[in-house]
C-alpha cells in the first residue's frame, strides 16, 4: 500500500510545467479576466512565447501574415484559441513522456486528454448550466488524468499488471482496482500533483472527484470533468485498456436531467473534433 503523497514525491522524470502555464491556469479561474492580463503572463516566459508564435504561425492556422507578438496573436486568433495552444504546449511536453509499461502510451493518454477538455468546454458551452467557464472545463478536462502519469512513473510493472488484471478480469473499475491495490487512486494522485503545482481549490476538486463526481449540497465542477471523460469514453477516446470500466454515473445524469439525445449530440461533435486534436498534437 502506498500514499498518494509517496507517490507523488517519488516521480522523477515528469518535465515541469512552466511556470506562466500555471499562472493562466490560475487566471482563468478568475472572472472577468482580460485579455492583457493573459497576455502579462505569457510574457513573461520567452520559451512559452516562442513556441506560442511559431504555433500560430504553423500552416494549420493558415494565417496569411505571420503574427510576431502574444499581442497580435491574441488579436488574430482570439482568447479562446490562444488559451488552447498554450495549455496544449505548456502540459503537452509534460505529459508527453514515456511511460515504462503502464499499458498505455503517453500519446494516447495526451490525445484522451485534449478529447476530454474539448468535451469539457462543449459540456459547459452547451449542456449544463452550472455556471462553469468553458476554459475552466477545457482544461481539467486536459489535466483530468494526470494521475496516471504519475502512476505510470513510480510502479513496477508487475504492480501495474495486478491492477490491470482486475479491470479485466475482475469487474472492478480502474479506480477500484487501483485503490484495492494500492490504498490509492490515480484522481487522488492527481489532485495533489496539482495541489502542489498551486492549482484552485475547483480545479484540485474536479480532477480528485472525476470518478465520483460531488453532487451534493451543490453540482461542483468534478460533475463536468465526469461528463466530459465518459463523453470522450462514448467517443472512443479511451486511453489503453480504459475502455472497458468507464461510465457516465446515473445520479448525474438524472440530477442534471441529461436526455439520451444530448449525449448522442455530445458524442458526435466531440467526434467531429478529432481531427483538430490530432493536429493540435502536433503542435507542441
Ligand atoms: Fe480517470
Ligand atoms: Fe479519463
Amino acid at each position: 500500500m502506498m500514499t498518494a503523497q509517496e507517490l507523488v514525491a517519488n516521480v522523477k522524470n515528469l518535465p515541469p510545467v512552466p511556470h506562466a502555464a500555471l499562472k493562466l491556469v490560475s487566471l482563468l479561474d478568475q472572472p472577468g479576466v482580460s485579455n492583457s492580463e493573459v497576455v502579462q503572463a505569457l510574457r513573461c516566459d520567452n520559451v512559452l512565447t516562442a513556441k506560442l508564435l511559431r504555433a500560430c504561425n504553423s500552416p494549420y492556422f493558415g494565417l496569411a501574415e505571420p503574427v510576431s507578438s502574444v499581442d497580435q496573436a491574441v488579436f488574430v486568433l482570439g482568447h479562446q484559441q490562444i488559451l488552447h495552444i498554450v495549455l496544449t504546449l505548456a502540459f503537452g511536453s509534460t505529459m508527453v513522456v514515456p511511460l515504462p509499461g503502464y499499458a498505455v502510451e503517453a500519446s494516447e493518454l495526451w490525445r484522451h486528454s485534449l478529447i476530454t477538455a474539448i468535451a469539457g468546454e462543449t459540456i459547459a458551452n452547451d449542456l449544463v448550466d452550472l455556471n462553469v467557464d468553458p476554459p475552466v472545463a477545457f482544461t481539467v478536462g486536459l489535466l483530468h488524468d494526470i494521475g496516471k502519469l504519475v502512476l505510470g512513473q513510480t510502479l513496477t510493472p508487475e504492480v501495474q499488471a495486478e491492477i490491470r488484471a482486475r479491470v479485466e478480469h475482475g469487474q472492478q473499475s480502474r479506480s477500484e482496482a487501483e485503490k484495492a491495490v494500492l490504498g490509492t487512486d490515480h484522481s487522488e494522485v492527481g489532485a495533489l500533483l496539482l495541489q502542489n503545482w498551486h492549482l484552485s481549490d475547483d480545479v484540485v476538486e474536479a480532477v480528485a472527484h472525476h470518478h465520483q463526481p460531488v453532487l451534493k449540497p451543490r453540482p461542483r465542477l468534478s460533475v463536468v470533468t465526469h461528463l466530459a471523460n465518459g463523453i470522450a469514453h462514448l467517443a472512443g477516446s479511451a486511453p489503453g485498456w480504459d475502455g472497458y470500466a468507464m461510465r457516465i454515473s446515473n445520479e448525474v445524469v438524472e440530477r442534471l436531467e441529461i436526455t439520451p439525445e444530448q449525449v448522442e449530440k455530445l458524442v458526435i461533435t466531440v467526434r467531429e473534433s478529432f481531427d483538430h486534436v490530432d493536429q493540435f498534437m502536433n503542435l507542441a
